[in-house]
């Protein structure tokens, strides 16, 4: 197998062609035909518009090099997806076992299925299968949990780095004797951090991870889960090491009283007094926070990871989006596998659109109209859904990804719509936005290029 260190370099290339990208929320840029160059670090150096000054001359120097990539009239590169909330051991049960309720679905299915990963092989062929799918699915970053097992969740973090896949990956942290099973759980909080503190320093020090594609992440799996000790302890530790922290927060009415009848407070302000509300800090779910937590998210700078289809069944309720982003919060999208069925985050956020669209309208056909729902203020957008799944993400994350700007790195997505298999029909002259809308159709058989970083991971052609 080739080691990740002797990788030819990115960069320098060109790709001309149609070019889409939400630089900022709601709004939305395309170019039929344009002239972006990745620059030899794997980063966006320009992106020239046809007939702008360079757009010329771009074109005719990569020509002369032999490194432009020229596109056909089927293709369209967008940037590449952030999935905030994964769980990866959770990729075997995808799709199953839904019609529980969530703390059915962890006691009954899930904590045995994440026991197993004490198994390395076991645990190495089930993550090298999923950061494939993931890639070829255009996740180019992505937010693991991984499990309580060190060697193994260093695996996955092994494999991401691999497989070229950006990435930030949590060691799970959960103590708590009375919520989780004597078969998985660390023994307490002592040994959970000094676990969390190996596996930091093991991410970091990676070989081939010297430029920090793939990190640590803090991982206390939500507070009913974990011991006070255990929280406290993990707030000081990302205070002192830097790293970014990720945990489950207000997402089932049952986990929500869970915490508020322990702590008599919120999960977000709970999260808060044990230090664990900090900037780029990713709140999975988030469905039940009311205002004053939303105040006290957007001002620590924390995001939330909307996983709207894993919501479907679990949350007991629509997270409003369309507020979290009128007040500033900085939200992007998980997938939450296997809480969620689908490895794509597209998939997650055309969901996004319709569980905003049902928040609004309302569900029930029995009370009158003006009762249903919210109203269309609580809708939101095609445009705002792609900015989520990309530029959303990254913000998310203080990553410089999910948009085409000089100086962010090129984690790309090249999508052919006259794939073998294509869901989704072009047609020539149709409004940018419905062009956007078009392209939620496509999957993994559209993607034909995948890059990060400059590099090319994945895509159905050679
Ligand atoms: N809360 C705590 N653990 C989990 C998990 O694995 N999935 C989901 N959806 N919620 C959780
Ligand atoms: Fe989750």
């Amino acid at each position: 197998m080739p080691d990740e260190r002797d990788r030819p370099p990115a960069g320098p290339f060109t790709i001309r062609g149609a070019v889409m990208h939400t630089p900022c929320l709601g709004g939305l840029e395309r170019h039929q035909d344009a002239a972006l160059e990745v620059a030899a670090d794997g980063a966006v150096a320009a992106l020239h518009p046809a007939g702008s000054e360079g757009f010329a001359a771009a074109v005719a120097a990569a020509a002369r090099a032999g490194t432009l990539l020229a596109l056909s009239p089927a293709h369209t590169l967008i940037p590449g997806f952030v999935d905030l909330h994964v769980h990866a051991p959770q990729w075997p049960q995808a799709g199953r076992a839904l019609d529980l309720p969530l703390e059915r679905w962890l006691q009954q299915y899930t904590f045995p299925l994440e026991s197993r990963y004490a198994d390395l092989d076991f645990a190495r062929a089930v993550y090298d299968d999923l950061v494939g799918c993931l890639l070829a699915n255009g996740t180019t970053s992505a937010v693991y949990f991984a499990t309580i097992h060190e060697a193994p969740s260093l695996e996955l973090a092994r494999v991401c780095l691999r497989a070229g896949q950006r990435a930030f990956v949590g060691l799970v942290a959960m103590d708590d004797a009375a919520e989780c099973p004597d078969f998985y759980r660390n023994a307490d909080a002592a040994q959970a951090i000094a676990a969390t503190r190996r596996h930091i320093d093991g991410v970091r020090d990676l070989p081939g991870n010297e430029a920090g594609l793939v990190r640590p992440i803090i991982t206390p799996r939500f507070i009913p889960a974990c011991t006070d000790a255990l929280l406290h302890g993990l707030g000081r530790l990302a205070q002192e090491t830097g790293c970014l922290v990720q945990t489950h927060c207000s997402e089932s009415d049952w986990e929500h009283g869970f915490v508020a009848a322990r702590t008599g407070r919120s999960d977000t302000a709970s999260l808060d007094g044990f230090g664990l509300l900090r900037r780029h800090s990713i709140l999975a779910h988030g469905n039940l926070i009311g205002d004053d937590d939303m105040d006290l998210i957007a001002g620590s700078g924390a995001a939330i990871a909307h996983c709207p289809i894993s919501n479907v069944f679990f949350s007991d309720a629509v997270f409003p989006l369309h507020k979290a982003l009128q007040r500033g919060l900085l939200v992007g999208l998980g997938t939450d596998l296997a809480g969620g069925y689908s490895p794509s985050v597209l998939d997650n956020a055309r969901q996004a659109v319709l569980s905003a669209r049902l928040l609004a309208s309302g569900v029930d056909p029995d009370r009158d109209r003006s009762m249903r729902g919210q109203g269309d203020a609580a809708r939101i957008g095609f445009r705002e859904a792609f900015w989520l799944a990309t530029a959303g993400g990254g913000d998310a994350l203080g990553l410089p990804v999910g948009r085409f700007t000089q100086g962010s790195r090129f984690d790309a997505i090249l999508l052919d719509a006259d794939a073998p298999g294509s869901n989704i029909r072009l047609h020539p002259g149709e409004s940018d936005d419905d062009r956007l809308q078009a392209l939620f159709g496509a999957t993994r058989a559209n993607m034909a290029g995948v890059w990060v970083d400059g590099r090319r991971v994945a895509g159905t052609r050679a």
